[in-house]
């Protein structure tokens, strides 16, 4: 391991891109944010935020678009719910409230056309400065028990540069990602989980693909990307691309702020991105959750073992009260 270089700033900031047009969830998206989908009972960006937070970060800023609306409400005060609550004394409730306002301090800024994660990412530009900050996308979740995004951190405070998370994948489904070409590392040598990358191929066929390490929505960045991005010309579906900021930021010397590295990651992660993975995603952790996981459970495996049978009638639970009465 090497010892921590001079763009080893603390991360105290993170950027979360939530102005995609989310067309994979129309109508949904119409009006709302894909990352405001309810998992569960809460919007997949509040995980987001309380992961980030859980990760020593303080300050959100938010990368919003047309319909903002629903993500500012959500991490707002709502005076008139908050004092019903009060009123009927349930402090539950109330906490539940107060949880998504209190979690950091959020900010936002208006990515005015969805031109791209990268686009969205520059967004952030002056609200970052010249620190490294994290970037968390809303459609990944990754599992409250594995600390990935600290142990970026940690990389990223170590080593300098940038640090993006990296997942082992089918080499068959390797054209879904963006994918990490590897180069030899001995400074990493005693991390097994660290790699240092020369490059990145979006999308590769899997019989080129360099490996199949897919990069997953967490990054901690160089402030050096910025300017990256600013010269980084539009790629894939004219949109201005993450992937090819890093790729230049992977050949660039470290005094310059380059450098890439990745974790790869071996915990649980949940992807939302689309609607099959997105209804995995909920059954996973509701049958987990305290309150309503036994119970679901039960009703998942006589659903299965009903050969997922949707003729059938459905009937109430044997506690919900009677329709006559
Ligand atoms: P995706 O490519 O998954 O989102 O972007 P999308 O384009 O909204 O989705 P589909 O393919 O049309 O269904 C990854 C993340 O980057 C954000 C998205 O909100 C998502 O969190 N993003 C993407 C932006 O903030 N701005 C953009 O211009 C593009």
């Amino acid at each position: 391991m090497s010892p921590a270089g001079p763009q080893s700033r603390a991360v105290r900031k993170a950027v979360v891109p939530a102005a995609g047009l989310g067309t994979r969830f129309l109508p949904f998206t119409k009006s709302t944010p894909k990352e405001m989908l309810p998992v569960v009972d809460k919007p997949a960006i509040q995980y987001v935020v309380e992961e980030a937070v859980s990760a020593g970060i303080t300050d959100v800023l938010m990368v919003v678009g047309r319909t903002k609306r629903p993500l500012e409400d959500h991490f707002d005060v709502v005076p008139e719910l908050e004092a019903n609550l009060a009123a009927k004394g349930d402090s539950t409730k109330l906490a539940l409230v107060h949880r998504s306002t209190e979690l950091a301090d959020v900010h936002y800024v208006r990515q005015h056309e969805a031109k791209g994660l990268g686009h969205a990412v520059l967004a952030g530009k002056h609200h970052v400065g010249d620190e490294p900050f994290a970037v968390l996308l809303g459609d990944d979740l990754i599992d409250e028990r594995d600390a990935l995004l600290a142990r970026l951190v940690e990389v990223q405070q170590t080593y300098g540069g940038s640090v993006v998370a990296l997942l082992e994948v089918p080499q068959e489904t390797v054209n879904m990602y963006g994918c990490a070409d590897l180069a030899p590392d001995e400074a990493s040598e005693g991390d097994d989980d660290v790699v240092r990358l020369k490059g990145m191929v979006e999308k590769p066929d899997p019989a080129d693909a360099p490996s199949n390490l897919a990069v997953i929505g967490r990054y901690v960045l160089s402030p050096a990307v910025f300017e990256v991005l600013e010269n980084t010309a539009p790629g894939k579906g004219g949109e201005i691309q993450l992937t090819d900021a890093l790729e230049t930021l992977a050949g660039m010397p470290a005094e310059a702020g380059g450098g890439l590295r990745g974790v790869v990651f071996r915990g649980r992660r949940y992807d939302t991105g689309d609607k099959l993975d997105y209804l995995k995603t909920v059954v996973r952790l509701a049958s987990g959750r305290e309150d309503v996981g036994a119970e679901f459970n039960a009703w998942l495996g006589e659903w299965v073992a009903s050969g997922f049978d949707t003729e059938q009638p459905t009937h109430a639970r044997p506690d919900a009260p009677s329709a006559k009465a």
